[in-house]
């Protein structure tokens, strides 16, 4: 296959990062964004052939203007536009600041529109292109805690479907979806937190080069969406065919799988400007821990489905 030029907003960490250096490792011309210019120029020594950076803050129309220009000004055009930039907050829906919501919406849901408007209306000029948008297992189902990261997640599946309806009409122009379960990254321990203990994936967790290697996968063989994560499915199905049960489940197992026991005092995270990251942490889980889990989770859908079946 030959070379394509690859724009990456999100790229300075997690899945972004993973991706753009499996890009890089097939020969692509990698076009680096995020807000941290140190983190990108980072990943872009990682990347080693020459990758263009370019600080970029997807909430500003502008900054993604920018992009595109200085990526159309090296390369003459972009192949494949990869948006993996998010922000998430924890806490209650009442204990967020209101700002903090917005942030994480404006980010997660109006910043990614930014990126597909600019996106787009370079692959209408040149009449082609993929623009993969990486969604989540929380765009299918609900949980806790987590309110301002799930509207948004929920908003961009819903503008992805519209997208893909809208660009029917362009034979080689493609717009995806990737939806990771849990992935281990920093974007738990960078999230801001007003839950009172630091985030974690719940298991079964993937590691970011996973959902890089899917990332590829739609930049090759574009599919409408691809789910990554071993319990994805189950989950879904759980949240559609049984929500009085799941709902009754999500709280305590989200209190004990998504969240540690490392107390956190109130704080904004890295929603207003990137911080330095935090990797690993108590993102990782081991093989003991995640049976506990599993076990736990098992028992208490046994004994919620033995109350809610007839009793003779
Ligand atoms: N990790 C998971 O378990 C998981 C599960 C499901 C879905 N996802 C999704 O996967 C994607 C990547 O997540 P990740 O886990 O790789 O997170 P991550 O490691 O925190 O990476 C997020 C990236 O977004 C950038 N970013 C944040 N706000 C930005 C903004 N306003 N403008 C430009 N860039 C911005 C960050 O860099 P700067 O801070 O330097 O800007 C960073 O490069 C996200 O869409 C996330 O929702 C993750």
């Amino acid at each position: 296959m030959s070379s394509r030029v690859v724009v990456l907003t999100g790229a300075s960490s997690g899945i972004g990062r993973a991706s753009a250096l499996a890009f890089a490792r097939r020969g692509d011309r990698v076009v680096l964004a995020a807000r941290s210019e140190e983190a990108l120029s980072a990943v872009a020594e990682a990347c080693g052939n020459d990758p263009l950076v370019v600080p970029t803050d997807i909430t500003s129309r502008a900054d993604l203007e920018a992009l595109q220009k200085a990526a159309v000004d090296r390369y003459g055009r972009i192949d494949v536009w990869v948006d993996s930039a998010a922000v998430m907050a924890y806490g209650k829906f009442e204990d967020l600041p209101p700002e903090v919501f917005e942030r994480v919406v404006g980010t997660d849901l109006l910043g990614t529109a930014n990126v597909a408007r600019t996106a787009l209306r370079q692959f209408r000029a040149q009449g082609h292109g993929t623009l993969i948008l990486v969604g989540s297992l929380l765009a299918h189902v609900a949980v806790p805690y987590m309110s301002a990261y799930v509207t948004a997640k929920w908003g961009l599946r819903g503008l992805v479907r519209i997208l893909q309806q809208e660009t029917r009409d362009a034979r080689h122009i493609h717009v995806c979806g990737v939806a990771p379960g849990s992935v281990d990254t920093s974007i738990y321990t960078s999230a801001a937190n007003y839950a009172g203990f630091v985030g974690r994936p719940p298991p079964p967790v993937d590691s970011a080069e996973r959902v890089a290697a899917k990332v590829l996968k739609q930049a090759a063989k574009p599919r409408p969406e691809v789910s990554v994560g071993a319990a994805n499915r189950l989950i879904e199905f759980g949240f559609n065919a049984f929500p009085p049960l799941y709902d009754a489940l999500v709280t305590p197992l989200m209190e004990r799988g998504g969240l540690s026991r490392r107390r956190i005092a109130p704080n904004d995270g890295n929603v207003f400007g990137p911080k330095p990251r935090v990797e690993g942490g108590p993102g990782r889980w081991t093989r003991a821990q995640v049976g506990a889990v599993v076990a736990a989770g098992a028992l208490v859908t046994a004994a919620s489905v033995r109350r809610l079946l007839p009793r003779k």
